[in-house]
Parts: structure tokens; sequence; C-alpha cells
């Protein structure tokens, strides 16, 4: 039996991102950096200040990256070698969680665990040569607030990592206290910046015209170069990268589902804007509208989403195939169809809502002048995976922008959040 139309209408309704809703949510953004500019405290953006400006591209010598923010940790010796020019020389990583075997992010997990698994990871990284000196720069991709380069104090775990001991607590004083028990003493940490500031650093090494840093991913969140900032402990050029922590961005109303999810989740209240467009909850926000019209939850992933969504043969058998893998009996073509066209809904609002963000950016930035042709370096696997995705960034802003699109782009920067670090690094002790 196929679902009722009209349940399926409303609760597609529920996802709707209109030209008029995300041109607010825009203008909302613009209107919320302006407050935090003046005050942080007013906006809900964190609006952290990074330390550090635009590398020149010249950045030169070998350095540890060290990436801790998602699922997996990595950490990369990289040789950079000026213009735009690097070369990763060593690459180890392994995964957070390794189910039945180790949680590391876990309520149960510890501070020891946690950062002992990061030493050991370094560890390999150097070969276990514990005399030559190396100096790292480390991706710390959680809001961190920082008076300087290379201390940052975790405010609060997001993307649902529950460590103890950790928040409030400056993260490279417990990495070092690691490394030291593992008995290593030559790593030396000089830079911890975020991952949307890795980005960035990462993008505008190789290229011009790169103000703006974002993460679409397990997380989301933007950060940009803002000119009017110096701070002489301050390393780079043309202003302070700020990362904003948009993830927080709260002025949007969110649906039913967006609540239900929030109220339900390691953080109530926190996160609003990523629970709405992030990969680690767009599954669930599509398990939950599916369960209203089937009458019973299953949990989908936003690979299973991409997966279905990438189905547009005439008879969706792959995507019949991956709905009937869960639910356990194969469901009417017409059924099949509809469930696709919700998870699309839901992909398509979250790469929307992104793109206004990213405009607001721009619109901000552009002050009262013209909008200067510009690329948003972009890393993640929704950005660069997610069928639909990609289309509707560069549909959402010419509505948005109008004739102005032509200058404003999204480019694809793989990998930033390690050759940012050790961006960071090289800047920090030249
Ligand atoms: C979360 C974190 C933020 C990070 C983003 C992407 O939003 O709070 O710091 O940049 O995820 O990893």
């Amino acid at each position: 039996m196929s679902f009722e139309e009209g349940k399926f209408q409303e609760v597609l309704s529920e996802f709707a991102a209109t030209p008029e809703f995300i041109r607010e949510v825009a203008a909302n953004f613009r209107q919320d950096l302006q407050i935090g500019l003046r005050d942080p405290k007013s906006s809900s953006m964190r609006m952290l200040k990074s330390y550090v400006g635009l590398p020149t591209g010249n950045e030169k010598g070998e350095f540890l990256a060290l990436d801790f923010g998602g699922t997996n940790v990595r950490v990369l010796r990289i040789k950079l070698e000026g213009e735009g020019r690097y070369e990763v020389t060593k690459r180890v990583g392994e995964p957070l969680v390794l189910e039945g075997k180790y949680d590391y992010i876990g309520k149960d997990s510890t501070v020891d665990q946690m950062f002992g698994f990061l030493a050991r990871l370094i560890d390999e990284a150097i070969d276990g040569d514990h005399s030559t000196r190396f100096y790292l720069g480390h991706t710390f991709s959680f809001p961190s607030s920082q008076d300087d380069l290379n201390n940052a104090r975790l405010i609060i775990w997001t993307k649902e990592f529950a460590t103890p001991g950790v928040e409030g607590e400056v993260v490279n004083d417990l990495l070092l206290t690691a490394l030291k028990k593992r008995g290593i003493e030559n790593v030396v940490p000089v830079a911890v910046i975020n991952d949307t500031v890795a980005v960035l650093l990462s993008a505008a090494y190789k290229q011009s015209d790169v103000y703006t840093g974002s993460i679409y991913a397990t997380g989301h969140n933007t950060c940009y170069l803002e000119g009017s900032i110096h701070d002489p402990k301050g390393f780079g050029r043309g202003g302070m990268i700020l990362n904003l922590e948009c993830g927080n961005f709260m002025k949007l109303t969110p649906n039913r589902f967006d609540t239900e999810l929030d109220q339900k989740s390691e953080k109530p209240g926190e996160q609003r804007f990523e629970k709405m467009v992030s990969g680690r909850y767009m599954g669930e926000l599509f398990s939950m509208a599916v369960a209203e019209l089937l009458g019973e939850k299953f949990n989908f992933t936003a690979i299973d989403m991409s997966g279905i969504v990438a189905d547009e043969s005439p008879q969706l058998t792959k995507a019949a195939k991956i709905l009937a893998e869960k639910v356990g009996r194969e469901l009417e073509l017409a059924d099949v169809a509809r469930i696709r066209e919700l998870a699309a809904a839901i992909i398509v609002r979250s790469a929307r809502l992104v793109t206004a963000s990213y405009v607001g950016i721009v619109w901000q930035r552009a002050g009262n002048g013209e909008i200067q042709k510009q690329h948003v370096a972009v890393d993640g696997s929704v950005y660069e995976k997610m069928p639909l995705v990609k289309e509707n960034i560069n549909r959402a802003l010419s509505e948005l922008l109008g004739e102005d699109a032509a200058k404003v782009d999204t480019i694809l920067d793989n990998g930033g959040s390690g050759l940012g670090a050790a961006i960071a690094a090289a800047m920090a002790v030249q």
C-alpha cells in the first residue's frame, strides 16, 4: 500500500527552501555578522579570532600537521616548497571510533585515551624519531577561544563529541602532556587553527582571490578574512581570519523535524544551523521524515541518501534496494520515488541554506561597494560527493546575487585541513 499523498506533501513542504526564505537567511546572516563584529556575545555566531591572516604563498619548510576534528585523525608530514607548491612526505591516519573495539569520543572515553591516541599517531608520523625537531600545526576543528596562534581553549564540544575533561582546557597543553608521556619532546606545537581556517589558508596558498573557507561535511562552519582586525600577535596579511562557528547560527526558523532532532541531540539548543545542513544530521532528519510516512523509524545515513538520490534510472532499482535493505520489505515504485524526492528536498535545502550563509559573507565583505571577484574555498564530503549539492549552490548563488553571481564561485579545496595546518606552522615560525 502506498502512502497518503496529502501526508507526503505536508512532510515534503517542511523542507522547502523558497527564494524568499534563503534571501531572508542571507540577510539575517549578514546582520548577525555585523552584530558579532561589534560584540561577539550578541551574535548567535561565536566569531572567534584566529590570529592569522592570509599566507603569501611562499612559506617553506617541512612541518607536521595534525588534523583532528572529524571521524578520522590524520597526521601528515608536509614539505612546503613555496609558490603554492607542496609535497606530502608521510601520511598516517586512523578513526576515532572502531565499533566493538574502541571509542575515543564517547561519554565513557577519557582525556588520556584521546590524547594518547593522537600522540601515538604523531609518533608513527615521525617514525619514532625522538631527536629531530618538528614544528607542528594543529587543525583542531571545534569552537575554541584563542588569544594567540598557538593556544586554543575548547569552549564546547560539537558534532556529538563527548569526551569529558577537554572542554575548558587548552588543547595543546593536553597534547604536550600526552607527547611527553610517550617520550616525545622534539615535537613543538606552534599553531592551532580551525579546519575552516585551514581550508582558507590552503586555498589562498595556491591561488589568489580567496577570502572565505568553509567545511561542508560531518559538521558545517565557515571563516572569512576580516580586513578591519589587526593584532600585534597575529601573523599573515590582509587582516585576521575569523572563525564564525556559524554552525551555531540561529536566526532562521527551523521546521518541526529540526526542533525534534535538536531536542534529542547531545547538546540541545546548540549548533542549530549545523543540525539543519550538515552530514552528521542529514540522515537523521531523513529518518524522522520517512518514519512519518512508513509509521516506523529506520536509521538512514547521509550515505544512504546519497545512494538513493543518485539513482536516476526509470525503475529506481538501486534506490529501491537501499530502501528494501533498511526497511526489510520491498516498497512500491511510487513510494520509492516519493522517498527519493524527500531525500532530495533535504539535500537541496541544506545546499541553499549554506549558500545563503556564503552570500551573507560576500555582502558583508563588499560593504557598500562592489562585490569583488572571489572564490569560496570549500572542503568536505557533502560538498564533494553528495548529489545535487554543487548545482544547487550555483542556482542559489544566481538567485541571490543576480549578475554578480558571475564574480563568485565555490571551489573544492581537498585536504586543506592538513595543508593549512602546515602553512600556519610555517607562518608562525618564519
Ligand atoms: C563544527 C565545529 C567547527 C568546525 C565544523 C566543521 O561546527 O564546531 O569548529 O569547523 O564542525 O568541522
